[in-house]
This record gives structure tokens, C-alpha cells and sequence, in this order.
């Protein structure tokens, strides 16, 4: 249980808040590539700030405060230059610093006005990595884009799917220090949602025998035994990280490509629209197909799974509640737009919950203190390729049994069958993988 005071200092997200100042230290997604491809600008909004994104005609990205220094017109309305972003309304131009650089009729009045130098609109630097533009709003000197080895690794095909969610950021992100909902959530509601939707299969409900979290260089890993299980299992070895602040890590490793569990590395991040918002991102990491050539950014597929919420008779969406993302999703939603904490009692599954929330505790000390916070990266020697290993990788492999969460033999989860994710991958839909295929069905179609 939190004090109302606590769970307001790890759920705002406005700037001069605790943990708004700490998100303020870390480069953010805001958008795909490809999502830009039909358009020039698009709203955004991130940590509470409306903001316009936009493509200039050399292909420079920008991202500035919405409303004209001028007279306030709405930069969504702009009129994209070689360099910049112009204002429909009178013609101001500003580049991706927001400096202005051409103010037409002032200048005609007089040549050498110097007005313009000084009329800067708040403008955030951006960076693009794995098809992803990325947007810093803290303190300069940013510190780089993280080279985690989902946004790193090369020779590999992405998809990369978002949805908003209408909830505060640390539900999703809890979620992720939860592993018993596992069996609930993921299991037995999962053969009652079958039930419902008139299919007959059922899931082989294995319990939780024992759990652990062990704090790592870039987070905390999740670790747990299943019934039938054994320490052997690499759900207890190499376990499941969680990478600070908001992301989780699926999939197998970089390393070694041959033993991809349907899908290769893959992250989901729950970036802070605001207090009340988040947006949610699937970033998947694919094998890349024999002689396929490089994939370009602006090929990379976006996707956006649909919400499953109550019907228009308050009834729940069994049609949609058919995948793990999507009961996770039902259950942060009906938490409340943010979690009253000060209505929780945490039993000794939530020990990764309090783990977690000590380490964001720390690093807003951390900020606060002038500090930068863990995964702060400003060595480009260090910021080579951050990999990690999982209960999925293939260094792993050698330790799993046949009865492990990822294993290869009689993996009976619900998770393994239908991630939303995977649900809704485009390429993996186009390769035949996806959907509700039975899960040893789609290891042979992907030769596992
Ligand atoms: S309001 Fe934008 S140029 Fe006048
Ligand atoms: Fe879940």
C-alpha cells in the first residue's frame, strides 16, 4: 500500500514531478517511421506536452511546441520547406531547433531586421534508430539512444505496433514484475475466454512453485519454477528481464539466431503520453529471409491492435480477449485511469513489484541528487550493443527442460501461443506463424 503521496510521485509524469523529471532523462519513441510516410506532420504528445512532429523536404525530422511564436496558428497546418517547418498563417519558418529563420513581411519592412534571431520556438532534439524516431526533452547534453539489442541488432526484419492505452504508465509496467497473474490471467481465464467463445481447447494450467527477481546492470530479471518444473528449468537459470524504466524484454537474444522462439528479440515499452495515458509499443525482431535485402525504415509495417473493452452491454469482448496482451490490457485498465495504491495490499507474489518500485525510487533520487539515472549511456564505446540473455535464448537452451516455460517440448503456456503482438505482426502473419495457430504448429512452420 502507497500513501496518496507516493503513488502521485511515481505516476505523474509533468515536468518538474518527481518521475517526470526522471523520464525526462531518457529518449523516448514517439512515432515510426513509416507512420510519417503519408504525411508531413502529426500530433504528438509525451509527458504531458502537445507537440507537432514533422518531415522537412530534405527528410529532417522535427518536433516543436504546436502554436506559432507569431500569432499561435497551429503548426499542425505547416508547410513543410527544404529546412524546416513553415506557418501557414504569415509565412514564419523555424528549423528542427525551433530557431525562425525567415519572417517575410519583416523582412521586406527591412532588410538587416534581426528580429527573427530572436524568436525560438521550444523545439526537442530527435534521433531515428531500429525505424523508430526517438525524442529527448531534458537537460542538454542528451545522453545517447540506448543500443539495446532490440534496436541495435542488424540483419533482421521489424514490425512495430502501438496502441494508446487510457491508463497511467506503471500499471503496464507493474505488470511486468507479476508473474503469477500468469497462470490466472494467462491461464485459467484464458480456458474460460475459450469457453466462451465456443472453442474447446484448454490449457494445462501449471502453477507457480516458486518465484525470485534479481536486480541486473539493466533491471531486474523474473524468475520463476513451474509446477512439473526444476532449477534446471531457464525460467529459473536465465529467467525474464525487465529493462528500466518501462520496458519489457521478450523473445530470445541476439547472439544466435537459430533458436528464435517464433519470434526473435522483442520489446514492449509503455511510454508516458501523459498522467492518464500510454503508449504502448510491440517493437519485434524477425529472422530475416535468405537473400531479402536490407530492410528500410520507411518499409518497416506499423501496426495498431484494437483495445478489447466492455461491449455496449458491459459485457467483456471474448473476441478479442483471446491473447496475453489483451487480457494484461483488460486487467490495467479496470485498475482505474491511475491505481489506487493506497487501496492495494501486496502479498509475497508482489515482491517484484516493491523491488521495482525501490529502483525507480532511487533513480528519482538519482536525478534529483544531479545525477543521470541507470541506462544513462554517454560513451559510444559503451553504448555498442546492450544484449541480454533469456529464458528463450539459446545460450539458455542447453539448460531447458522439457517442462520449461520456453521449452521446445511440451511449452503448454498460453503466451507461447498468442502474444498480441504476434497476434496482430504483420509479418508474421504474412509468414503464416501468427494467430491462433496451435503453438506446435507454428514451431514447425518456423522450423523449431
Ligand atoms: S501565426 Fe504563424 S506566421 Fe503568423
Ligand atoms: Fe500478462
Amino acid at each position: 500500500m502507497l500513501s496518496q503521496e507516493v503513488n502521485d510521485r511515481y505516476t505523474r509524469v509533468g515536468a518538474g514531478t518527481p518521475t517526470g523529471e526522471l523520464m525526462r532523462r531518457y529518449w523516448h519513441p514517439i512515432s515510426t517511421v513509416s507512420q510519417m510516410n503519408d504525411k508531413w506532420t502529426k500530433k504528438i504528445r509525451l509527458l504531458g506536452e502537445d507537440l507537432i512532429l514533422y518531415k522537412d523536404r530534405s527528410g529532417t525530422f522535427g518536433l516543436m511546441e504546436p502554436h506559432c511564436a507569431h500569432r499561435r496558428m497551429n503548426m499542425i497546418y505547416g508547410i513543410p520547406e527544404e529546412n524546416g517547418l513553415r506557418c501557414p498563417y504569415h509565412g514564419w519558418l523555424f528549423d528542427e531547433t525551433g530557431q525562425c529563420t525567415e519572417q517575410p513581411y519583416e523582412e521586406t519592412e527591412d532588410p538587416d531586421a534581426r528580429f527573427k534571431d530572436k524568436i525560438q520556438m521550444k523545439a526537442y532534439p530527435l534521433e531515428v534508430k531500429a525505424g523508430l524516431i526517438f525524442a529527448y526533452m531534458g537537460p542538454a547534453p542528451a545522453p545517447l539512444v540506448p543500443n539495446w539489442d532490440v534496436f541495435a541488432m542488424d540483419d533482421v526484419v521489424r514490425d512495430i505496433g502501438m496502441t494508446i492505452l487510457p491508463f497511467n504508465w506503471l500499471q503496464a509496467q507493474e505488470n511486468s514484475l507479476d508473474p503469477v497473474h500468469l497462470e490466472w490471467l494467462h491461464g485459467y481465464w484464458s480456458n474460460f475466454i475459450t469457453e466462451m467463445r465456443g472453442e474447446d481447447s484448454k490449457w494445462n494450467i501449471r502453477t507457480h512453485e516458486k518465484i525470485k527477481f534479481d536486480e541486473f546492470e539493466y533491471g531486474i530479471y523474473k524468475k520463476r519454477v513451474l509446477s512439473g518444473g526444476s532449477d534446471e528449468d531457464t525460467s529459473w537459470r536465465e529467467g525474464h528481464p525487465i529493462v528500466f524504466p518501462y520496458f519489457l524484454r521478450q523473445g530470445g537474444d541476439g547472439f544466435n539466431r537459430d533458436h528464435w522462439n517464433m519470434t526473435g528479440p522483442a520489446f514492449q515499452i509503455r511510454v508516458p503520453i501523459d498522467d492518464y495515458n500510454t503508449a504502448h509499443w510491440w517493437v519485434m525482431c524477425h529472422q530475416k529471409e535468405a537473400g531479402a535485402a536490407e530492410q528500410k525504415f520507411e518499409d518497416i509495417p506499423f501496426f495498431s491492435p484494437p483495445l478489447a473493452l466492455l461491449d455496449e452491454n458491459d459485457q467483456p469482448q471474448y473476441s478479442l480477449l483471446d491473447s496475453n496482451s489483451a487480457q494484461d490490457v483488460a486487467a490495467w485498465i479496470t485498475q482505474g485511469e491511475i491505481a489506487d495504491r493506497t487501496g492495494e495490499y501486496l502479498g509475497r507474489s508482489d515482491k517484484g513489484i516493491i523491488m521495482f518500485r525501490e529502483m525507480l525510487e532511487a533513480n528519482i533520487r538519482r536525478v534529483e541528487d544531479g545525477g543521470d539515472p541507470m541506462n544513462t549511456f554517454r560513451d559510444p564505446a559503451e553504448n555498442v550493443y546492450h544484449g541480454m540473455v533469456t529464458e528463450l535464448s539459446p545460450a539458455a537452451a542447453a539448460n531447458r527442460s522439457s517442462g520449461d516455460m520456453g521449452g521446445t517440448g511440451t511449452g503448454n503456456l498460453p503466451f507461447l501461443r498468442q502474444g498480441m503482438a504476434s497476434k496482430f505482426s504483420p509479418i508474421m502473419n504474412q509468414r503464416g506463424v501468427a494467430g491462433g495457430a496451435d503453438a506446435d504448429e507454428r514451431r514447425k512452420k518456423v522450423g523449431q
